[in-house]
C-alpha cells in the first residue's frame, strides 16, 4: 500500500465520485479524503473520509492539508462550460482562485504532486477541427475554456518556476452511468442513455451531425491513476496532455443505441450549447501522451453503449 494521503477537492461530481472510488483501491480508504461544497453524493456517504470544504476557502484547505498530513491535491471543484456561460464571472473566480490557492499550497507545504484537469475547451474555432494537435492555435471562445488554458499556463508556470509536480490532462467529454454530469456541453452524450431506457426517445441539445471528442469514464480515471503514477521523466508537458478514445455524433450515439433498443427515436432541438460546441475540435490528437507516458483507451462506442445500458438498466430498474 502507498504512504500518500490525498486530498480531493470536488469530489461530489461526475469524475471525483468515481476518481475518489478508485483511488480508494490504490491507496486505502482512510488515505483519501473526499470533500466538496455539498453533501456526500451517495456512492461517497459513509464509505470513507468524506468532508464539506469550499473549493475558494484557501485558510480551511491549508489548514485541512496540515491537520491531515496531506501529499497530494486533486483540485476538481470548477463550473463547467455550460454553466461557466451562464454566470462567466463566477466561473472565473472559482476556476482560477482555487487553482491558484492550490498551487501556492502546494509549494508551501512541498506537497507531491497535485492534479488539475482541463479540457478540449482550450480549443476554440481557430483551431484545426479534425485530429487537433497538442500544440496548435489556442483561442478559446467560453469563459471555461479561457479558465483552463489559464490554468494551464499557471500549472506549467509553477512547475518551471518552483519544480512543483503537477499534472494536468484535456479531458474530451466524459460519459459515465454512475455519477451525472455537471453541465457540460457533452452532458447530452448521457442524457441520452437515461432517455432511451426511461422513455424511449431523447431530444438532443446539439444537431446531428456535432462530431465531438468523447470517453467512457472508466477510460478517463485509469489514465488520470495511470498520468499521476508515472516517472517523472515521462511528463515531458507541463501544459495538459491532449487524451483521445472516441468521437461521434449525436445521430451515430442514437444509432447505437438503436442497436440494443429498436423502437428508440431521437430528435434534434439544438439550443445555446450548439454555439460552444461548433467552436471544439471534432476529434484529438493524443500522440503525445500514448508516446509519453503511455497512454492507451479500452472503449469505443459500441464496447461504451453496451456498458452503458447494462448498468443503468440496473440502476434505473429497467427490465426490458
Ligand atoms: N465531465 C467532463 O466531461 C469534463 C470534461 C473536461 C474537463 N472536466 C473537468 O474535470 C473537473 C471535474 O468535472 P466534473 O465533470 O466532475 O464536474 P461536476 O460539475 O460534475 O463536479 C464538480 C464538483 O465540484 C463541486 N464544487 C463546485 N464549486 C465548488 C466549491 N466552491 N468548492 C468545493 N466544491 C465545489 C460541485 O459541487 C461538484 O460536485 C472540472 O475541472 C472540469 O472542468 C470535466
Amino acid at each position: 500500500m502507498k504512504t500518500e494521503k490525498i486530498l480531493i477537492i470536488g469530489a461530489g461530481g461526475q469524475i471525483g465520485v468515481e476518481l475518489t472510488l478508485a483511488l480508494r483501491k490504490v491507496y486505502g480508504e482512510a488515505n483519501v479524503i473526499a470533500t466538496d461544497i455539498r453533501e456526500a453524493h451517495p456512492l461517497l456517504a459513509g464509505a470513507g473520509p468524506y468532508a464539506i470544504l469550499d473549493a475558494m476557502d484557501g485558510k480551511a484547505i491549508h489548514e485541512l492539508v496540515k491537520k491531515e498530513g496531506i501529499t497530494q491535491i486533486y483540485l476538481l471543484a470548477a463550473l463547467l462550460s455550460a454553466t461557466g456561460e451562464k454566470a462567466p464571472m463566477k466561473a472565473w473566480d472559482i476556476n482560477m482562485q482555487s487553482l491558484l490557492q492550490v498551487l501556492e499550497l502546494g509549494v508551501q507545504e512541498k506537497l507531491t504532486k497535485i492534479y488539475w484537469p482541463s479540457s478540449i475547451a482550450v480549443f476554440g474555432p481557430t483551431t484545426p477541427r479534425e485530429e487537433t494537435p497538442q500544440q496548435t492555435v489556442v483561442e478559446p471562445r467560453t469563459v471555461y475554456g479561457i479558465s483552463k488554458y489559464a490554468g494551464e499556463l499557471w500549472c506549467q508556470y509553477y512547475n518551471q518556476r518552483w519544480g512543483l509536480d503537477v499534472r494536468s490532462l484535456r479531458y474530451p467529454g466524459l460519459i459515465s452511468w454512475k455519477s451525472e454530469p455537471g453541465g457540460g456541453t457533452t452532458d447530452y452524450a448521457v442524457e441520452i442513455y437515461h432517455e432511451a431506457l426511461k422513455h424511449g426517445k431523447y431530444t438532443s441539445f446539439l444537431s446531428e451531425d456535432t462530431y465531438l471528442p468523447m470517453m467512457y469514464m472508466d477510460d478517463a480515471i485509469r489514465g488520470t491513476i495511470e498520468l499521476m503514477e508515472a516517472p517523472q521523466e515521462q511528463i515531458k508537458s507541463r501544459m495538459a496532455y491532449n487524451l483521445s478514445a472516441m468521437s461521434f455524433s449525436p445521430k451515430e450515439i442514437a444509432a447505437a443505441i438503436q442497436k440494443h433498443i429498436p423502437d428508440f427515436t431521437i430528435d434534434y432541438a439544438p439550443d445555446f450549447r450548439q454555439q460552444i460546441a461548433n467552436g471544439w475540435p471534432k476529434s484529438i490528437d493524443d500522440t503525445a501522451a500514448r508516446n509519453h507516458w503511455g497512454w492507451a483507451h479500452k472503449y469505443d462506442l459500441e464496447k461504451m453503449t453496451a456498458d452503458m445500458l447494462l448498468h443503468l438498466k440496473e440502476q434505473l430498474h429497467v427490465t426490458q
